[in-house]
């Protein structure tokens, strides 16, 4: 499915992305999607997502939420506790977050009933494969030896990008793709999106940059 182009900014656990600082690149974002009119999404950490969903209207997205329910369960993250904390949406199965394929099935399935979006991680075309199946919003192919290397997924690997988005299309057309993993720059943007992704999911090439604003609006610049 053909969408407009977004991007998904990943807070991490990064101290320079949370707290005040959460609302700080949040608002930045937000001024970004604005004056460029590109779908900017934020993922705070999980205790971070009230007080930024407040401060901004852009979309809030969860960073990570659990298989679990609600009920007799202890530390678990919940589809419904982050919707009624303010997120629309949800990261599920990053890769440093991994869950079981059972799990991340229980987990759509809870997204879906708190109506929050679903961006699915995933590792390699293989996972794409089996993410795509069970038919989340978007399936994120993340390599995990170029997470926070600063080498873009879409240059250095392009080839599991385009398999992604050949495998989703068969499987689900509805699922959209996005890549990630060492983006920093507009022209990375450019590169997923002539991929045939519908954007990107990145984090240390915003919140470690000198100056994130600036690099937010490089990124958005070559959309
Ligand atoms: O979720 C985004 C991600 O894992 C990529 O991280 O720092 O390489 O943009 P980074």
């Amino acid at each position: 499915m053909k969408i407009k182009p977004l991007i998904v900014l990943n807070f991490k656990t990064y101290a320079e992305g949370m707290g005040k600082n959460a609302i700080r690149i949040a608002k930045y974002c937000e001024e970004v999607s604005a004056s460029s009119g590109v779908k900017i999404i934020a993922c705070p950490q999980i205790p971070d997502i009230g007080m930024v969903a407040e401060s901004v209207k852009i979309p809030v997205f969860s960073q990570h939420i659990d298989s679990a329910g609600a009920g007799s369960f202890t530390g678990h993250i919940t589809a419904e506790c982050v919707r009624s904390a303010g997120a629309t949406g949800t990261l599920i199965n990053h890769s440093e977050r991994r869950l079981l394929l059972s799990e991340i099935d229980s987990a759509l399935q809870s997204a879906k009933k708190a109506e929050l979006k679903t961006i699915v991680c995933t590792n390699n075309i293989a996972v794409t494969k089996a993410a795509a199946s069970l038919s989340p919003d978007f399936v994120a192919i993340e390599p995990p030896e170029l997470i926070g290397s600063g080498i873009p997924v879409s240059k250095a690997d392009p080839d599991i990008v385009r398999g992604s988005v050949e495998a989703v299309k068969r499987i689900d057309s509805g699922v959209s793709i996005l890549c990630g993993a060492g983006i920093s720059k507009g022209d990375d943007v450019a590169a997923a999106l002539e991929l045939g992704t519908s954007g990107v999911l990145l984090a240390s090439g915003v919140i470690k940059a000198k100056d994130p604003k600036a690099a937010l609006f490089d990124l958005a610049g070559k959309i």
